[in-house]
């Protein structure tokens, strides 16, 4: 199904963002025949770039790969794009791109309907939200739709929370509100549902009898890439672990909702958030990284990136450990973590299995000193996307050693090389109307409510070994004796 035709008004527009995800989410909307023929983009930010913004995007859209300069559809879409220049706190800027809005609504046919894309920093998501309400941007009169994605961060904790959701709901409907998680539109992330409950084989050892521990890891090679006032602020547990990790959390642990719809989904979720232990300090670690090589290359520390402060307490790597106290899962300890300038790319699921309850494999001893390596179920969100599961199999020869194996899955193999970047899906869900795969008002506030005492009590207690483990190594010692300790490692064993 086509969305109705439409207006995709993304303010922050001059963002990175914009040009490495969106436009090139959208074009790839329109090579597959998604987008409706009456369509526009208008980008809109503070600087003047009505000179270069529509040619910048297509400069973005051909880096992303995937269609020739001279394809003409890259011609017509890129015709179709726009700039307004404005400042997000200044009312004649808005009426005025009300007025071009409609203007626009007269030459493309777009009836008045448009998709409001917050990409901006949040400190300005109150200004865009609250203009969009005064100049009647938000509600339209006529049967036309218009709704709002609102990026990452959503708030800073709890109160700043619940807080702008309060704000934003004075202004829109919940039905108009689309709180992204872009991780949500990864398709390695959407198949963990399908994989669980579009199969009847693994849901029955889904559950504490049979796993012995979930892992979750999201590792960057990548620095703060020139982002350091945002990220002073934000931090790994605020980036990644609160909103990224937590919805794939939430999809690897879930109980089967009944159908897969929004609220049904969303309740499912909730559950599995609300039934998180309260987090120990003493389960955390924290990390930010120093100087070192990553990829061969020399990288500098994060208290030398720019626009960092040089006493930095931010950081950079978190690790913990928490457990979802229902029926499912109580006792099966969940290992979580995220850092920057970590050895390689690599988000990924981990699910090890409980050993056989009886080894009769006499002699047969692994690096862990175990007799049988146990089970591993891979599912790699990103790179080398896929699933795969590790077993023991017996060593041709006249004894009885056992080798770990392993059954591979890959996306690129199965179902040839993609150039989606997880966005695509979410702007045509949104333009549908479709919030299944966004987050929920009691979604963000419960996830919060998961951090914000661990966050308060990290402010409190200021870190005298930072940075504590180098660019391009797994983080600090700190996070591998956070399992050791448990008799587990990183992966496997
Ligand atoms: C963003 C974070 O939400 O996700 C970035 O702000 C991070 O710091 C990025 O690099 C990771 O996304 P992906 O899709 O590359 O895993």
């Amino acid at each position: 199904r086509k969305p109705d035709p439409c207006i995709v008004v993304i303010f922050g527009a001059s963002g990175d963002l914009t040009k490495r995800k969106l436009l090139p989410a959208l074009f790839h909307l329109e090579q597959e025949g998604l987008l409706p023929e009456e369509f526009a983009v208008v980008g809109v930010a503070r600087r003047d770039l009505s000179a270069t913004f529509a040619k910048d995007m297509r400069d973005g859209i051909l880096k992303g790969g995937g269609v020739d300069d001279d394809d003409p559809k890259l011609k017509e879409f890129v015709d179709r794009v726009h700039y307004f220049t404005t400042n997000f706190d200044d009312d004649q800027g808005f009426q005025n791109l009300n007025a071009t809005l409609s203007d626009l609504d007269t030459r493309y046919g777009t009836k008045g309907n448009r998709l409001f894309y917050l990409a901006v920093a949040p400190e300005y998501f109150s200004d865009i939200i609250h203009r969009l309400g005064k100049h009647k941007m938000a509600k339209p009169e006529s049967d036309a739709w218009v709704r709002v994605i609102i990026e990452k961060p959503f708030g800073h904790d709890l109160q700043s929370a619940r807080e702008l959701n309060d704000e934003v709901n004075q202004v829109l409907d919940e039905d108009q509100i689309f709180r992204i998680d872009h991780y949500l539109g990864k398709e390695t992330v959407q198949n963990i549902l399908v994989f669980r409950f579009g199969n009847g084989i693994f849901e029955p050892v889904w559950n504490r009898t049979y796993i012995d521990n979930v892992q979750i890891t999201a590792a960057e090679s990548i620095g703060i890439e020139g982002r350091g006032p945002f990220y002073e602020k934000a931090g790994a547990s605020r980036d990644i672990l609160q909103n990224h990790m937590m919805e794939v959390l939430s999809y690897v642990a879930m109980e089967p909702p009944d159908s897969f719809e929004a609220s049904t989904i969303r309740v499912e979720k909730l559950k599995v958030w609300r039934a998180i232990e309260q987090l120990k300090l003493e389960d955390t670690v924290r990390g930010q990284y120093g100087p070192g090589t990553v990829d061969g290359q020399q990288a500098i520390g994060y208290r030398e990136e720019d626009r960092v402060d040089p006493n930095s307490q931010t950081e950079t790597f978190a690790a913990l450990k928490l457990e979802i106290e229902n029926w499912r899962w109580a006792g099966v300890p969940f290992y979580i973590r995220a850092g920057k300038r970590l050895a390689k790319r690599e988000t990924e699921v981990t699910i090890t299995f409980k050993q056989p309850p009886l080894h009769i494999f006499k002699g047969t001893t692994n690096d862990c000193g175990t007799q049988v390596t146990p089970n591993i179920l891979t599912m790699r969100i990103q790179p080398d996307e896929g699933i795969s599961l590790r077993f023991g199999a017996k060593v041709p020869g006249p004894t009885t050693n056992i080798a770990p194996v392993t059954m591979n899955f890959k996306y690129a193999d199965a179902f040839g090389k993609s150039t989606a970047n997880g966005y695509e899906r979410l702007l045509l869900d949104a333009m549908l109307g479709d919030a299944t795969l966004f987050a929920h008002r009691d979604g963000v506030e419960a996830t919060w409510a998961l951090f914000t005492p661990l966050l308060e009590k990290w402010a409190e207690t200021p870190v005298s070994d930072f940075p504590n483990y180098d660019a391009g190594s797994w983080g600090p010692e700190a996070s591998n004796e956070l399992l050791a300790r448990d008799g587990r490692c990183w992966k496997s064993c």
